[in-house]
């Protein structure tokens, strides 16, 4: 039993001070339960709302990709400069440290390889996320794909009903087959039906227009970094994607495939979160990378 002893009065009501309403950091997500808002606050920063993941489940259908053959020497020293993780069970229970304190978005479908057809994927247990404490679950959708379309949406629509019963926010990543125009219609239709379906977070690849397909999807985009350009591209990218609304990005190859990743984890930062353009993004490359 708590000691009785000096029990004091309350005294400091802050009478006449209205208690704060609190609206929420995170595009479309003011109406989810408390967890949910836990798990989606640790990947998008309270303060400026946006996030920078670090994607490096390439291996999952590439094998030890560039830059990804040794996981513990190439990635865990980007940790630190990255918001939020994306990776599979397998490297997570193998090369990262449970004590990163970085949240996880664990790339939960998997199936092929490049090997064979892309997309014939199934989505990992719900308890299985539940364990590894991930803050998201990321699935790939193939929108437009007359192949794999419903059965990877299902995928999407599935682990949305199971994640959303221990407030798990799942992000929908839109896979881009050969067939697929690259444009504003096509990311735009894509991302829709993510957020339409139960995604809390759509990963997808800018394109000319991005600005509406930020405005036609509730929920935070994230851009793809897709494959390796040269470091001031990749900045103008991200730069681009930013100032037309995405919410940041989950970028893996221009990272880890860049001749200085942590230099350039460190601009994409810079361009995220504190208002660089991608010139002075670029500058801090060139500075850090010299170091
Ligand atoms: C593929 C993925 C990858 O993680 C993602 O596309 C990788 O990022 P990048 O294109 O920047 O290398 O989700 O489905």
């Amino acid at each position: 039993m708590a000691d009785l002893d000096d029990l004091r009065e309350g005294n400091n009501f802050g009478l006449g001070i209205a208690t704060d309403t609190q609206t929420f950091h995170v595009k479309g997500a003011g109406n989810l339960p408390w967890g949910m808002k836990d798990r989606l606050s640790r990947i998008f920063n309270p303060e400026t709302g946006r996030t920078v993941m670090l994607a490096f489940d390439h291996g999952f259908i590439m094998g030890p990709t560039s830059g990804l053959e040794r996981i513990d020497l190439s990635i865990l020293p980007l940790i630190e400069h990255t918001d939020c993780l994306m990776c599979t069970r397998g490297i997570l229970q193998s090369v990262v440290p449970p004590n990163t304190n970085k949240p996880v978005c664990l790339r939960s479908d998997a199936g092929t390889t490049i090997l064979t057809e892309l997309n014939n994927n199934v989505v990992i247990d719900i308890q299985e996320a539940i364990r590894m404490n991930v803050s998201a679950m990321a699935i790939m959708l193939s929108i437009g794909d007359p192949a794999f379309e419903a059965r990877t949406v299902a995928n999407l629509f599935h682990a949305a009903d199971q994640a959303s019963r221990y407030n798990i926010p799942v992000m929908g990543v839109t896979a881009v087959g050969k067939d697929m125009a690259r444009d504003a219609r096509y990311f735009g239709l894509a991302s829709r039906v993510c957020a339409e379906n139960g995604a809390n977070i759509v990963k997808t690849y800018y394109c000319e227009g991005f600005e509406k397909v930020v405005a036609a999807c509730p929920v935070p985009i994230v851009i793809a970094g897709g494959k390796k350009l040269p470091e001031k591209e990749a900045l103008e990218l991200c730069f681009h994607a930013i100032s037309d609304g995405a919410s940041g990005v989950d970028m893996g190859r221009n990272i880890f495939q860049s001749s200085h990743p942590a230099a350039m984890i460190q601009a994409i930062h810079g361009v995220v979160h504190n208002g660089l353009t991608s010139d002075q993004g670029y500058e801090l490359f060139n500075d850090l990378s010299s170091k």
